[in-house]
C-alpha cells in the first residue's frame, strides 16, 4: 500500500504537534470557553470531557488508522479500506475535501478578525487611531483584506509541504502558544474577580444539565478534534509505520482537551475580572452576551483597563488566537491539496495557489453575503458534515474494512496490540456504540 517516496512527518513529536496543532484552534480558545460560560461552566466541562473520550477519541483512532493504512490522499485511503465500495470511498473523500474547504472559508474570516485585533492595539499605541479603528471595526473591505492576509499565510505554509511547511511551523508555533497561554492564565488568575469565574468553571451546578447541552458538547468535541473532514486522515497518511496509533491519538486528544481546559481557566475568570472593571458581560435578561461579542469586546475592554500591560497582554492573546488558527487552517487546506496533487498528478506549489485562491473566492462570497451565508456555512459544515461524515467513517472502519487488515495496521508500532484491552473493545465500540451515540446528535432535538 505504502508509497516509498511519499512525504512523511520527520518525527513522532512533529506529528503530534502538527495533529494537535490542527485540533487546537479557535474552537478551543474561543468556542469552548464561550460555550462553557453560557452552559453552566463545570457541567459543560464535564459533559465535554465525557464526549471527547467516549466518542471522539475512538473515532480519531479510526480516521488516523484509515489514513495511515492508505498512505495516500483521503479519497485513495478510503477506497483502499473499502475496495468493493469504490463509489462510497470516493464520495466520502470528496465530501470530506469539500467540508474541510468549507470550514476553512469561514475560519479564515474569523481568523482575519483576530489578526485585526492583534495589529489594532499596536497601531493605536503609535498614534494611528483611525487605522486601528478600521481594523477593529466591521466593514466589507476590512473583512476581505484580513481574510486574504490569513489565507496567504496558510498558503505559504502548505506550499512547502509536510516536513518543511506543516511540521516545521506547527513545531515552532505550538510551544509558543503553550507558553503565552500559561503566562496569560497566571496573570488573569491574580486579578480581582477572577475567583468568581473559577468557581463557575469548576464547581458543577447540575441544574444546567440538559439534552441540548449534551448535543452542544458533542458537536464541540467533533469540531475541536477536527474529526469527519479528513484532516486527521491526511495527517495519518504522513505518519510513520512505527507509531502506536491509539497512544498517539490519545496524546493528541489530551493536548487538545488540555488546551481547551486551560482556555476555560483563562476566559471565564477574565470575564469576571472585566465585570469587576465595569464591563457588561450579561445582557438585561441575565443571559451571557453573545459569543462573538465576548472575545471581541469584553476582552479588549479588560485589556484596556490594564494600562500598558494591557497592550502587551492583548497583543499576546490575539497572537495566540492567530497562531492557533493557522496551525488548524493548514490542516484544512492540506486535504484538498493532497487530493489534487495526487489524483491530478500536479505540482504542490501550483495546486496550493489554485485551491487556496478558490477557497478565498468562496470566503469573499460569504463576506459579500455575510448575513445570509456566514451562519449557514458554519451550520452546514460543522453541525451536519462533520458528524455525518464522522459517522460514515466509523461505519466504514467498523463494518466494511477487513478486520485482519485493521488489526495488522494497528499492530504496527505496537506488536502486542492483538492482546490489548483496546482491541477487545474498540472494534465493537466503533461498529455499534459510536454510530448510536452519533445518531443521537441528530435525533435528540427532533424527538424533544
Ligand atoms: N479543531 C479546530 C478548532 O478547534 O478550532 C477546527 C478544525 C480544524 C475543524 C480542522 C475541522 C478541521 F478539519
Amino acid at each position: 500500500m505504502a508509497n516509498s517516496n511519499r512525504a512523511q512527518f520527520s518525527s513522532r513529536l512533529g506529528f503530534i504537534l502538527a495533529a494537535a496543532g490542527s485540533a487546537v484552534g479557535l474552537g478551543n480558545i474561543w468556542g469552548f470557553p464561550t460555550q462553557a460560560a453560557s452552559n453552566g461552566g463545570a457541567v459543560f466541562l464535564i459533559t465535554y470531557l465525557v464526549m471527547v473520550f467516549v466518542l471522539a477519541y475512538p473515532l480519531l483512532v479510526a480516521e488516523l488508522t484509515i489514513g495511515r493504512y492508505g498512505a495516500s490522499n483521503p479519497i485513495r485511503s478510503l477506497i483502499s479500506v473499502a475496495p468493493k465500495q469504490k463509489a462510497l470511498g470516493s464520495a466520502v473523500g470528496i465530501a470530506g475535501l469539500l467540508g474541510a474547504s468549507g470550514i476553512l472559508s469561514f475560519y479564515a474570516i474569523v481568523a482575519g478578525w483576530f489578526f485585526g485585533f492583534l495589529i489594532g492595539p499596536v497601531l493605536s499605541a503609535i498614534g494611528l487611531e483611525s487605522a486601528a479603528a478600521w481594523l477593529e471595526g466591521f466593514s466589507l473591505e476590512r473583512n476581505l483584506i484580513l481574510m486574504g492576509v490569513f489565507m496567504l499565510l496558510t498558503i505559504m505554509v502548505v506550499k512547502n509541504g509536510v516536513a518543511d511547511g506543516i511540521e516545521k511551523w506547527s513545531s515552532r508555533l505550538m510551544p509558543v502558544l503553550f507558553v503565552l497561554f500559561i503566562v496569560m492564565v497566571v496573570y488573569t488568575l491574580t486579578q480581582p474577580g477572577a475567583i468568581d469565574g473559577l468557581k463557575m468553571y469548576l464547581v458543577p451546578d447540575t441544574s444546567h444539565f440538559s439534552p441540548d447541552l449534551m448535543v452542544s458538547a458533542m458537536g464541540q468535541a467533533f469540531f475541536s478534534l477536527s474529526i469527519g473532514v479528513c484532516t486527521m486522515m491526511v495527517y495519518g497518511s504522513y505518519l510513520r509505520k512505527d507509531a502506536n496509533l491509539p497512544k498517539t491519538a490519545a496524546q493528541v486528544a489530551l493536548v487538545d482537551t488540555g488546551v481547551a481546559f486551560v482556555a476555560g481557566l483563562l476566559i471565564l475568570p477574565a470575564m469576571f475580572v472585566a465585570q469587576k472593571n465595569g464591563v457588561q458581560i450579561y445582557n438585561d435578561a441575565g443571559a451571557l452576551i453573545d459569543g462573538d461579542t465576548l472575545v471581541f469586546s469584553v476582552l479588549p475592554a479588560m485589556f484596556d483597563t490594564m494600562g500598558f500591560a494591557g497592550i502587551i497582554i492583548g497583543v499576546a492573546f490575539f497572537a495566540l488566537m492567530v497562531i492557533a488558527a493557522l496551525t488548524s487552517s493548514i490542516s484544512m487546506l492540506e486535504v484538498p491539496v493532497s487530493c489534487a496533487c495526487e489524483e491530478l498528478k500536479k505540482d504542490r506549489k501550483t495546486v496550493v495557489w489554485w485551491i487556496g485562491g478558490a477557497i478565498s473566492l468562496f470566503s469573499a462570497l460569504i463576506i459579500f453575503n455575510f448575513n445570509t451565508m456566514f451562519g449557514l456555512v458554519i451550520t452546514v459544515t460543522t453541525e451536519y458534515m462533520q458528524p455525518i461524515l464522522g459517522l460514515i467513517m466509523a461505519l466504514i472502519a467498523g463494518w466494511i474494512w477487513n478486520r485482519n487488515q485493521v488489526l495488522e495496521e494497528l499492530s504496527q508500532g505496537y506488536p502486542e496490540f492483538g492482546q490489548s484491552k483496546f482491541w477487545k473493545v474498540w472494534p465493537a465500540y466503533v461498529r455499534i456504540v459510536c454510530p448510536i451515540l452519533m445518531a443521537m446528535v441528530f435525533l435528540w432535538p427532533m424527538i424533544k
